[in-house]
């Protein structure tokens, strides 16, 4: 089995909760180049899907003067995330919304057709079974405003050498028990993205102790 049901991810995220912040040492490269590469100062919505600890909108809101002005809403499954993601946020005010969402639910996104500026997910999309994760990213097509983008990193397949055989073990070990690990399986979403209704602006695997992110920017065509 590929990915992990909602439930799944709600009952592991629970009890995961603020460990989720221990995976920054291979995580924060690759989401620094995203930041990087997201155009952010154009922006002035943003819709984060399992937003985690809230530590990435925490980097994006503290980030730069052009971020005054941007408005946040994280969505998370786990209700200890949201509760995490709601205490590190306070300090931002109404700019920053936290709400338990489950972003696999057939009922789309919550928030109006082509009402968002960017829809962000880090380290997401890749324990999602594929069917939730395409209905996923249609939904993110739908709130995209024109011009938005969809601004992802996810683990990857390592291209070579030793990140390619920690890739390969890690998705071994992962398809053995994938709800006990988080189901986090190595994902190429550039490939999994229909390229009649994506094009992708920015792509790069970055591979930090030998751990491989895909970092991706796409808009809806
Ligand atoms: C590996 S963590 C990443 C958290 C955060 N994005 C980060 O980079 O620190 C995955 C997050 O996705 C959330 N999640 C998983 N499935 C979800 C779903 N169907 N709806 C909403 N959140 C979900 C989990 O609760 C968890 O907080």
């Amino acid at each position: 089995m590929v990915g992990i049901s909602p439930s799944e991810a709600k009952r592991f995220y629970d009890g995961f909760g603020a460990r989720q912040d221990a995976q920054g040492w291979y995580e924060h490269p690759a989401i620094r180049d995203l930041l990087d590469h997201a155009a952010l100062a154009d922006a002035r919505s943003l819709l984060e899907v399992g937003c985690g600890t809230g530590r990435v909108a925490a980097e994006i809101l503290t980030r730069d003067e052009t971020a005054n002005d941007l408005r946040y809403l994280g969505l998370d499954i786990s209700e200890t995330m949201i509760g995490l993601a709601r205490e590190r946020l306070v300090r931002f005010g109404p700019r920053a919304q936290v709400f338990r969402v489950d972003v696999a639910a057939t009922d789309g996104l919550p928030v109006a057709d082509g009402g968002v500026d960017r829809v962000l997910a880090t380290y997401v999309l890749e324990l999602m079974r594929p069917d939730d994760r395409d209905r996923l990213v249609d939904a993110a097509a739908k709130a995209l405003a024109p011009g938005g983008l969809l601004c992802v990193v996810n683990l990857t397949e390592g291209e070579r050498g030793v990140a390619r055989l920690v890739s390969g073990a890690w998705r071994r070990l992962v398809d053995l028990s994938p709800a006990r690990l988080g189901g986090c399986r190595p994902l190429r979403l550039a490939e999994a993205l229909p390229r009649d209704r994506w094009e992708v602006v920015y792509r790069r695997v970055v591979a930090a102790f030998a751990v491989s992110s895909e970092v991706l920017v796409a808009r809806p065509r």
